[in-house]
């Protein structure tokens, strides 16, 4: 039986995610192009998005671009002259992501770079040092504090870190795995300082969770 806050998701969608042809499209890429479909779901992007215009975004860095989607999400937050770098290190990913950009009306305002992110994090030095307003960790999650300690390089004092998938089913404080494991490394990363927030969240994508930090 479908579980109540899918329910839920699907009528919050309905009332506030109004039917917009090319971020459907986009959440459909994956499966159709035959890649995961781990995107965030419509709700929490429409979450993402909130969050980048509350803080009036400008630049924003995300790692972990798969097929576009958040990426569409928060292109669509900045202003005309704003930029999202994005980084993915699967060429089918960046490809089906490329063309859903273009899809978007996006594409100018997205930098998204093909390679491994913990290669790719240190070519953005010294150019992009502290210039993020924004970052979202949404790679592997294994190296989600590895990529935590980037993005606290990147993104400028008072700016916003979003790590994704930080408490996994729960799994965060139930499994060793490689996935739990860099999950509860982070968070004990993050426990260290006042600066954080974490949100456990129920949807379409099941029960996971969002850590928020500001950057001090
Ligand atoms: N942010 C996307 C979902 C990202 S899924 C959205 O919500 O729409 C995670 C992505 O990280 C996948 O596309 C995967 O290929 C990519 N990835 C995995 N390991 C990586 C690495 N070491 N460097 C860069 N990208 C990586
Ligand atoms: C996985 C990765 C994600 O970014 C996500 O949101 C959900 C699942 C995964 O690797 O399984
Ligand atoms: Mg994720």
């Amino acid at each position: 039986m479908e579980k109540i806050w899918q329910q839920v998701d699907s009528f919050l969608e309905g009332l506030l995610a109004p039917e917009d042809p090319v971020l459907t499209g986009a959440l459909r890429a994956p499966e159709q192009a035959g890649i995961p479909s781990i995107q965030v779901s419509a709700m929490q992007g429409q979450f993402l998005h909130i969050l980048a215009r509350a803080i009036g975004a400008r630049r924003i860095l995300e790692i972990g671009t798969l097929a576009g989607y958040s990426g569409i999400w928060f292109a669509r937050s900045l202003p005309a002259d704003g930029l999202l770098v994005t980084l993915e290190a699967d060429p089918k990913h960046a490809e089906v992501a490329r063309a859903n950009f273009a899809a978007a009306g996006v594409a100018e305002r997205v930098d998204l770079r093909l390679g491994s992110a913990l290669d790719t994090l240190p070519t953005l030095l010294p150019a992009h040092a502290a210039s993020f307003d924004l970052c979202f960790i949404d790679a592997d999650k294994p190296n989600l504090s590895g990529y935590f300690e980037w993005a606290l390089k990147l993104t400028r004092k008072g700016g916003l870190i979003i790590s994704d998938n930080v408490i996994r089913n729960g799994q965060v404080v139930q499994r060793d795995d490689a996935n739990s494991a860099g999950a509860r490394r982070l968070l004990q990363t993050i426990g260290r300082s006042t600066n954080s927030a974490v949100i456990q969240t129920v949807g379409s994508k099941g029960y996971d969770g969002f850590a928020l930090t500001i950057v001090d």
